[in-house]
């Protein structure tokens, strides 16, 4: 287990690149692999959750090359995979497994899919009821992986799920690629909803309404070439570091932006910091623009509801933005923090205490009095990517060191996170 020392800075400056949205590369893989030709993907992000839907994908038998700086992949239709020989691994990823299985439930053959210790230690059921009311059957020890998915021909269904998940949504929709009919999904609050554009994108006919969408099944994709904006997710780290260290300016180029992800930015800015979004565009049906923030004083504030799926991967960076603004900023409705890569309310409890802040973990969230300086310590990333860079924000602004334990997990989602942060870190 690697660790890294971090050592308080006084201000971040300059430009900074952020690695493609993970949730849009990992469905660019997915969709393109399914599609009938090859797509060329620009901009996917290099972080091991995709390489483990690239690993898997190949395992189903489909060629997927790097060309000039983009990925090439060579669709061979909904029903080109082959059986894998082995058992796929989707390690660390939620969204490979999740998203996977609905296409596997439609395949011809039987296959397993496993994953590391934490994503063992995931809930699976949420994908295994609607598979199988779609007529798909799978095999568990208590609802998590491995998997064993005997594939098989679906049907449509009506799915009222009981999670606000994207991924549960994207599992279902993929499924009803396969089958006849409209396919429908409702949500308990809306989730990112980069399937549902990317589908339309590869010429699937999707419809909807507030917290619905549906597919109609059976659909033949296109093959499109995808361009991956950057990944908001990980442009937060930035945003909340400028926030909080003196004369701190950062500019973050080509963000997604996507009105399903932006929560950090509207958290953010009802704190009172000032995020300015230009450059806008869109490509492939996904907003971007370049994001820049500077040193702004933060005031506390309450979140909860449906704003939580917006910020859900956000709220351990938010936890410490947090510890810097003026009164009681409260989490609430957000128990699915328990069932991510660790259990982030209590990872987020645990490190900040040992830091010195003022937190109070609740049953599904927290509640955090600011300012208070932070000094530094020793902190258990549980092998948490957003865990590990969270409080690495947090010790630039620690004072003295601040050690982060399992530092190498950053690789997950941002392999270049700790010489991106460097560059920008004014001594
Ligand atoms: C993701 C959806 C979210 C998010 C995860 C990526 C996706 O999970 O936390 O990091 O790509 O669909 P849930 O949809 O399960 O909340």
């Amino acid at each position: 287990m690697e660790q890294k020392s971090i050592t308080p800075v006084r201000s971040i400056q300059g430009t900074v690149q952020v690695p493609g949205d993970k949730s849009i590369s990992h469905r660019a893989l997915i969709l393109a692999s399914l599609a009938n030709g090859s797509c060329t993907l620009r901009g996917l992000s290099g972080a091991g959750d995709v390489l483990s839907t690239i690993d898997c994908l190949k395992g189903l038998g489909i060629s997927i090359t790097k060309r000039s700086g983009a990925v090439a992949v060579k669709g061979k239709g909904k029903h080109g995979y082959k059986k894998p020989k082995k058992a796929l691994n989707a390690a660390n990823s939620g969204t490979t497994i999740r998203l996977l299985s609905g296409v596997l439930a439609a395949q011809p053959f039987v296959c397993e899919i496993d994953g590391d210790e934490s994503l063992r230690n995931r809930p699976m059921r949420r994908i295994i009821e609607p598979l199988e009311s779609m007529g798909g059957h799978i095999e568990s020890v208590g609802y998590k992986a491995p998997l064993k998915i005997f594939g098989g021909p679906l049907h449509a269904i009506d799915y009222a799920s009981t999670v606000a998940s994207a991924q549960v949504k994207s599992c279902v929709l993929l499924a009803g690629l396969y089958a006849k009919g409209s396919t429908r999904v409702s949500e308990p609050a809306p989730t990112r909803d980069h399937t549902e554009r990317m589908l339309e994108e590869f010429g699937a006919k999707i419809g909807g309404a507030q917290n619905v969408v549906c597919v109609q099944g059976p659909a033949e994709l296109t093959p499109t070439d995808i361009d991956v904006p950057g990944d908001i997710s990980a442009a937060a780290f930035f945003l909340v570091a400028a926030c909080l260290l003196p004369e701190s300016s950062i500019a973050i180029e080509n963000v997604g932006i996507n009105p399903s992800r932006i929560g950090i930015l509207d958290a953010l800015t009802a704190m009172g910091a000032r995020v300015e979004r230009t450059e806008v565009s869109n490509l492939n049906n996904e907003p971007r623009c370049t994001l820049t923030a500077v040193h702004s004083p933060l005031t506390a504030a309450s979140f909860g509801g449906s704003m939580i799926p917006a910020i859900i991967d956000e709220i351990p960076i938010l936890a410490i933005a947090a510890t810097q603004a003026h009164g009681n900023t409260v989490i609430r409705d957000a128990g699915e923090l328990r069932v991510k890569e660790s259990d982030r309310l209590a990872a987020v409890a645990q490190n900040l205490l040992a830091m010195g802040a003022q937190i109070k973990e609740t049953r599904d969230g927290f509640v955090i009095t600011g300012p208070t300086p932070l000094h530094g310590a020793e902190i258990d990333s549980f092998g948490d990517h957003r865990i590990a860079m969270s409080f690495t924000i947090a010790g630039l602004l620690a004072a003295g060191e601040t050690v982060i334990k399992g530092s190498e997990c950053v690789t997950i989602s941002f392999p270049g996170f700790f010489n991106s942060l460097e560059q920008v870190c004014v001594a």
